[in-house]
């Protein structure tokens, strides 16, 4: 890290962390004078109770709320559109995202075309996206997107089977409500796969080429969060403390990644998640340990670093570097995320899935350059 390099961090998200934290939203909701908020949600939160712990609060003040709960995994453009028909049919003047990150991405998604029209994927790249955009309070309930805290949405092409993201500050939340009990009805293979989607946010946030310091300080507490209390979280669902740590490393990963970059393991996650519709942070696991070896040669003292974070003793830092790649590797087998092959890749699709990673906009960031001939060989290893 070069510290005369400059770098500007903003946050532009007011965080409000407790236990029950999440009650809190009809004084937030009174505060802003918001009159008709939309919560927007999708079916397994519908199904866990969790969203009728927070509308039941806003009955108890007599608020008026509306609910979409039509988002899909892997958030599709439809999904935006039907949202943005359901929050301008109503006249919502602020939305709710309730969930993990497909409702929070949709609900930002949501926030800009509704505001400001056209198609979801008229706002990828830079710049596009204007000022006026619903105000969006986010209440997470899974540890592992840090959506609450970014200023992005990744949202899938439906047509084309590409996750493409869109990007703008001023797209992220106004407030989140980070309550750990709002985790607590995650199954364990959910916060083992979430759990690793953050600390992969953590672990591409600080290596890579974007990475600035305050990200960087970030992203490091949150490898030592999810370090401690992922497997325990995992084995014990009910162990507040083990939940508490793992979203508050995902909070952490997530302003990392926001004010840095993620890099080629989301671009592979990314292309597998668009094209198969599979889990994030399923994705994310299988390729982590690849990617990390893949780029060892370019960021051996970020990895030393990150052994440290992750509780290790290490001499050197080559040492250190192999095994932080060996730790990870080992973390992901203990909380039992499925291997790649499970993913039912076909040999067929790897030329376009290779294509599709080399394109995504994080790609710039991998710290060791990747072509999509490497890509392909990064697939045909992991397949093999
Ligand atoms: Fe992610």
């Amino acid at each position: 890290m070069n510290l005369l390099n400059s770098f500007s961090f903003e946050l532009p998200t007011k965080i409000e962390y407790g236990v029950g934290a999440a009650k809190s939203l009809a004084d937030v909701i009174k505060n802003k004078n918001f009159k008709s908020p939309l919560l927007v949600t999708d079916e397994g939160v519908l199904r866990s109770g969790v969203l009728k712990r927070v509308s039941d609060t806003l009955d108890a003040h007599h608020l008026k709320w509306e609910v979409f709960d039509r988002v899909e995994p892997n958030p599709k453009d439809y999904n935006v559109e039907e949202g943005t028909e359901t929050a301008r049919r109503l006249g919502a003047d602020c939305l709710v995202a309730i969930g993990g990150g497909s409702p929070i991405d949709c609900a930002k998604a949501i926030a800009v075309v509704a505001r400001q029209g056209g198609a979801v994927r008229d706002y990828e790249g830079p710049g596009k996206i204007g000022p006026d955009v619903l105000p969006l309070i986010a209440i997470p309930t899974t540890a592992g997107t840090g959506s609450e805290v970014t200023f992005s949405s990744v949202i899938t092409d439906s047509g084309e089977k590409f996750k493409f993201s869109i990007k703008d500050p001023k797209i992220a939340p106004r407030v989140a409500l980070i309550d750990p009990e709002m985790t607590l009805t995650m199954p364990p293979a959910l916060t083992a796969a979430t759990g690793m989607d953050a600390l992969t946010h953590a672990i591409e946030a600080f290596t890579a080429r974007a990475s600035e310091p305050l990200a960087d300080a970030a992203a490091l507490y949150a490898i030592e969060l999810i370090g401690t209390y992922l497997k325990s979280a995992v084995a014990d669902g009910d162990n507040l403390e083990a939940r508490a740590g793992m979203l508050l490393g995902s909070v952490l990963a997530g302003i990392a990644f926001s004010h840095s970059d993620v890099a080629a393991v989301h671009c592979v996650a990314e292309a597998l998640g668009g094209k198969y519709d599979a889990a994030h942070g399923v994705c994310n696991a299988v390729v982590l340990p690849a990617v990390m070896q893949y780029n060892m040669e370019y960021c051996k003292e970020q990895y030393a670093r990150i052994a440290v974070a992750l509780g290790l003793t290490c001499e050197t830092i080559d040492e250190g570097a192999r095994q932080a790649v060996a730790a990870v590797q080992q973390l992901a087998e203990d909380v039992r995320l499925p291997e790649f092959a499970t993913l039912g890749v076909q040999e067929d699709d790897l030329e376009e899935l290779a294509a599709n990673s080399f394109k995504n906009g994080s790609n710039i960031d991998n710290p060791r350059p990747m072509s999509k001939e490497d890509y392909l060989n990064l697939f045909r290893a992991l397949g093999s």
